[in-house]
């Protein structure tokens, strides 16, 4: 089947992008991302592109190509799913805050949404593709909801988990390691991947468009990212070694990623790992697990995220503990609040975390992010419901000025690793501060020789 319309329920971090650039590499192909929310649609449709409400280097340009030609940003759900042949499904999978499963299992109530809704409005046979991330089997009861409650015409699942990044999406989407596409080995299922394999080779080499079943596709995507971050954690493990016996983190993943079996991406010693997927998607592995009852496999996976959580609570006292056991009303600056540079995503940012210890320690935290405004800010604190708004509105102080937010602070903390940091005045900032002037950086960014020559006390990450 040739395709020329294609719907996507979600317009978020991954629904966004993604279309946009498959509008941009497909002109003949129609693209309507629908979403529930108006706001955010709205914001997608804002004439001013510095609006659009994901900030993604280069993504501006690619919506201002393709917006308004062949792409699309609805509410209107129904209709876009009436007309399209294919329909990806990219509404988010948090992590369960109730019931069965709280804190672990994916919470698949919107992905279910989709299903009955895609069920009732199809009035003719539609391939359906699971872009968002979803336990292992996931597409089973998708079908089981399509074939039930539809209206008799067919539907193809597929399994085409997204692997980009954020902060580099637009990159990661136009220059894709692989395309994985899980279909069916019926014959309708081997056009249903066809027809997704064609849509892809409009840009990315037909030798990087990886088919498989179903079931190995859901589970790659989990598999990918678990071992993305115990990379991260197993480094991070080191970097407290190496702080306690004078090794260097940075020359020692330098020294083990030289090691074309290990290789050097992804060993960059950190406060801890955040963002959307790592936690939920390892935490939902563990689950998944368990469910089957095998508790090894659980247990060592879990011990990632429990490497993560120490890694940031590890930050956090030693903050603590180097300002002479106490930050009461003391002045602490992030640099930083996004989970990584080149966002404005702040889920599971690590600099909420550590914020939330030192915000109990009494500390006024004053913040700078390029991208990260104070409501965002507020709004992630208060969703850990360690004490009322009011207070935390009390212990936070946004800045727009990274001068200002620095001027009179005890200490620094490095919280995500933009490039800006590191080509600041130093000298300007430690000027401003209370002495002795401390620099905690937990993205290991910054010219450590440099700051010691202005007078600073540095602190990094594993050395
Ligand atoms: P997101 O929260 O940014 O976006 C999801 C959107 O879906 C929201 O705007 C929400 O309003 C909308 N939505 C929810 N239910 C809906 C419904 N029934 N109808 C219409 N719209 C609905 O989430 P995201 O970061 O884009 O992630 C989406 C999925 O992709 C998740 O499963 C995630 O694990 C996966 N993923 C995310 C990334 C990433 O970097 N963020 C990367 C790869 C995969
Ligand atoms: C991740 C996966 O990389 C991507 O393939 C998947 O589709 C979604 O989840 P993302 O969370 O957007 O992407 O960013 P990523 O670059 O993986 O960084 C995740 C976290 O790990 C960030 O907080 C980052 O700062 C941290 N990190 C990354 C490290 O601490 N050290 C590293 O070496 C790499």
């Amino acid at each position: 089947m040739k395709i020329t319309k294609i719907c996507c329920i979600g317009a978020g971090y991954v629904g966004g992008p993604t279309m946009a650039v498959i509008a941009q590499k497909c002109p003949q192909i129609q693209v309507t991302v629908v979403d529930l929310n108006e706001e955010r649609i709205a914001a997608w449709n804002d004439e001013n592109l510095d609006n659009i409400p994901i900030y993604e280097p280069g993504l501006d340009k690619i919506v201002g190509e393709a917006r308004g030609r062949n792409l699309f940003f609805s509410t209107d759900v129904e209709k876009a799913i009436d007309e399209a042949q294919v329909i990806f499904i990219s509404v988010n999978t948090p992590t369960k805050t109730f019931g069965k499963g709280k804190g672990m299992a994916a919470d698949l109530k919107y992905i279910e949404l989709c299903a009955r809704q895609i069920a009732k409005i199809a009035k003719d046979d539609k391939i359906v593709v699971e872009k968002s991330t979803l336990p292992v089997r996931t597409a089973e009861a998708i079908k089981s909801i399509l074939d039930n409650t539809g209206n008799g015409v067919q539907f193809q699942i597929l399994s085409n988990p997204e692997f980009l990044a954020e902060g580099t999406a637009v990159q990661d989407l136009l220059n894709p390691d692989r395309i994985l596409i899980g279909g069916d080995s019926t014959e309708e299922g081997a056009k249903a991947i066809q027809s997704l394999v064609d849509v892809y080779s409009n840009w990315v080499s037909i030798d990087k468009i990886l088919t498989t079943n179903v079931w190995s596709s859901e589970l790659s995507k989990l598999t990918a990212n678990a071992f993305l971050a115990q990379r991260i954690s197993s480094i991070n493990a080191m970097s407290e070694l190496c702080e306690k016996t004078g090794a260097d983190v940075n020359e020692v993943a330098k020294a083990i990623g030289m090691d074309s079996r290990i290789g050097a991406k992804f060993l960059k010693a950190s406060v801890g790992f955040g963002g959307s997927c790592f936690q939920k998607d390892i935490l939902n592995l563990v689950y998944i697990a368990k469910s089957y009852g095998l508790n090894e496999v659980a247990d060592y996976w879990e011990q990632v995220i429990i490497m993560n959580d120490h890694q940031k609570r590890r930050f956090s006292s030693k903050i603590v503990q180097t300002l002479y056991n106490t930050v009461s009303d003391k002045k602490i600056t992030f640099l930083g609040w996004a989970f990584k540079k080149d966002t404005n995503d702040t889920r599971e940012s690590a600099a909420i975390y550590v914020a939330d210890d030192l915000i109990n320690e009494n500390a006024k935290i004053a913040v700078f992010d390029p991208k990260v405004s104070r409501k965002k800010i507020l709004a992630d604190l208060d969703y850990l419901e360690s004490r009322n708004a009011e207070n935390n509105a009390n212990a936070i102080l946004s800045f727009e000025d990274p001068y200002e937010a620095c001027k009179n602070a005890h200490a620094i903390a490095v919280l995500t690793e933009w490039d800006e940091f590191a080509q600041y005045d130093w000298q300007r900032i430690y000027d401003s501060m209370q002495k002795p002037a401390f620099v905690f950086d937990g993205r290991n960014i910054l010219n450590r020789p440099a700051l010691e020559k202005i007078g600073f006390v540095y602190q990094g990450i594993g050395s």
